[in-house]
């Protein structure tokens, strides 16, 4: 099954800001667009403005005059679906409502052949549910593209129930010689970029509605730390704080208000309060011309310990030991079966977060997961009342010795970059084990979608198999509401893991 033909027309109905972008990809591939929307002469404006972005990619040079007036005379609004009756596809991105885009679908069967392939960019409706409308379903597929369209690579082709696998096929090689990047992926709430994605954004919110750290310093140590491009709150507020949420509350309502997909109260509240983000001028954060900027917390410089004793594997966290030594810090390593930790000279430990809380334990701090020591500019601390003032001190001068910015937050088990990697690793690894998507597709939707800096599974190997499971039991043994449990697919893989590795389970 191939790519649809350059010379077969594309349908684009709905010209907001989606159809717009999606008409503009499939004409400067080649294709001759034609334009419908319900609101008479918006079809008009709406090419109108697609010309106006072809002159600006003439002005940089990425399209020719010629190639720009040829594309203008292939685009035709219309003004009505009958309009459209010689499409060969048809992409809606109309109103986000169930019955307004089944019944667009009902009008469209009806005036279509019977081949054309017909496509939704729903964002959070079934497709399946949609389909039902239609007589044939099987020519019906969802193909998600990501705002803005021309922009952005990813495009998730959705099958729904009744979807044909040559349709799903004909659409995914169509997306792909639009120059897209196509992940395949099955009809389920938020389908891949959505639903594993929610982690992001709610542990950031959960760590601070615990009171563990102020946004500012979440974001910071998100980037910094985490390698993340933006913070949650950052990212949030620039999205527009009422559409990521109703991204959530959808999906968490879609899966029968599954617990580990809970909105946050504080984010409600924002919305509640018109604080939608940059749009209105103050989401998480003040946006208004004389608001100071928050500051993230950056600890005061301490001294460096002289040397810390190693016990037992960091883990992901191995790479400090390196690190310290190129700093001039001695280290002596001591073979140790239960615990991974450094020993500082005060006699207090700092281990990497593990989803167990500091308070447990007589005098510990817990310092974040970073998707890279070296290159890390910020490294998170916690630390309980029962931490001593000078494993705290040693502790800070250790990460600050090798040039590290360090924030220090509250006892919160996880910390922050840790318990948010964990959970997203478990969502990918539930998503493929329930046939949404494939490990590669999950990481391409991921890294494309959302900009993340490694897919799922790319950092769940990175970070040891089993590493993801055993943060979130003990996190789900200390907050046991099922937000942390640990997906049967992610005990499986590390159940098969340390098997294999003989270790038992
Ligand atoms: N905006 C995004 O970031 C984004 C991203 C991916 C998917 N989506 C999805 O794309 C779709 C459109 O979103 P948008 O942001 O472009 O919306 P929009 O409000 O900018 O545009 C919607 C357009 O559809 C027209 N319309 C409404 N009902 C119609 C009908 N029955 N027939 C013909 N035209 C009709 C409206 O007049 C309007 O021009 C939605 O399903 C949304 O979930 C949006």
């Amino acid at each position: 099954m191939t790519a649809l033909d350059l010379s077969s027309p594309v349908g684009v109905v709905g010209t907001g800001t989606m159809g717009q972008g999606i008409a503009q990809v499939a004409l400067v591939a080649g294709h001759p667009v034609r334009l419908y929307d319900a609101v008479p002469g918006k079809a008009r404006e709406a090419a109108d403005a697609i010309g106006a972005r072809l002159d600006r990619l003439v002005e940089k040079d990425r399209l020719t005059d010629t190639e720009r007036d040829a594309a203008r005379a292939r685009l035709e609004p219309v003004e009505g679906v009958a309009g459209l009756a010689d499409c060969s596809l048809v992409i809606e991105a109309v109103l986000e409502r169930l019955d307004v885009k089944q019944e667009l679908f009902r009008s469209l069967e009806e005036v279509v052949a019977e081949d054309c392939l017909l496509a939704t960019n729903t964002s959070s409706l079934s497709v399946t549910a949609i389909g039902g409308a239609l007589v044939n379903p099987g020519r019906f597929v969802g193909l998600h593209f990501f705002n803005p369209a021309p922009l952005l690579p990813l495009v998730e082709v959705v099958s729904g129930f009744a979807t044909d696998v040559t349709s799903a096929t004909r659409a995914y090689e169509t997306a792909r010689a639009w120059g897209k990047t196509p992940v395949a992926c099955a009809d389920t709430p938020g389908f891949i970029v959505n639903r594993i994605a929610r982690p992001f954004y709610a542990e950031a919110f959960a760590v601070h509605e615990s009171q563990g750290a102020d946004p500012a310093t979440i974001d910071a140590v998100l980037r910094e730390s985490g390698g993340f491009r933006m913070g949650a709150f950052e990212l949030t507020d620039l999205i527009g704080q009422d559409v990521n949420e109703s991204v959530t509350h959808s999906v968490w309502q879609s899966f029968f208000q599954d617990v580990r997909f809970t909105p946050s109260l504080a984010q409600r509240r924002l919305v509640e309060s018109g604080r939608l983000g940059r749009k209105s001028g103050h989401g998480w954060y003040d946006y208004a011309p004389d608001a100071d900027r928050p500051e993230p917390h950056t600890a005061e410089p301490e001294r460096a310990p002289a040397y810390v004793v190693a016990e037992g594997d960091l883990g992901p966290a191995g790479e400090l030991l390196a690190l310290l030594r190129e700093a001039g810090i001695q280290v002596r390593e001591e073979e140790e079966d239960q615990g991974t930790r450094l020993v500082l000279p005060s006699g207090g430990q700092l281990a990497l977060a593990d989803g167990q809380t500091s308070v447990e334990f007589r005098d510990v701090v817990y310092f974040d997961l970073a998707l890279d020591y070296r290159r890390a500019t910020r490294i998170a601390l916690s630390a309980s009342q029962d931490t001593s003032p000078q494993t705290l001190a040693e502790a800070i001068g250790l990460f600050q010795a090798l040039g590290k910015k360090v924030s220090v937050i509250g006892d919160v088990p996880g910390m922050i970059v840790a318990r948010t990697v964990a959970r997203i690793v478990d969502l990918a690894h539930d998503a493929v084990a329930k046939g949404v998507a494939t490990e590669e597709d999950i990481d391409t939707a991921m890294r494309l979608g959302v900009n993340y800096p490694l897919g799922p599974f790319e950092w769940s190997r990175r970070l040891g198999r089993n590493w993801a499971y055993s943060l979130l039991d003990d996190l789900h043994l200390r907050d046991p509401s099922g937000r942390y449990a640990p997906s049967l697919a992610l005990y499986r893989h590390a159940y098969a893991t340390d098997k294999r590795e003989g270790s038992g389970s």
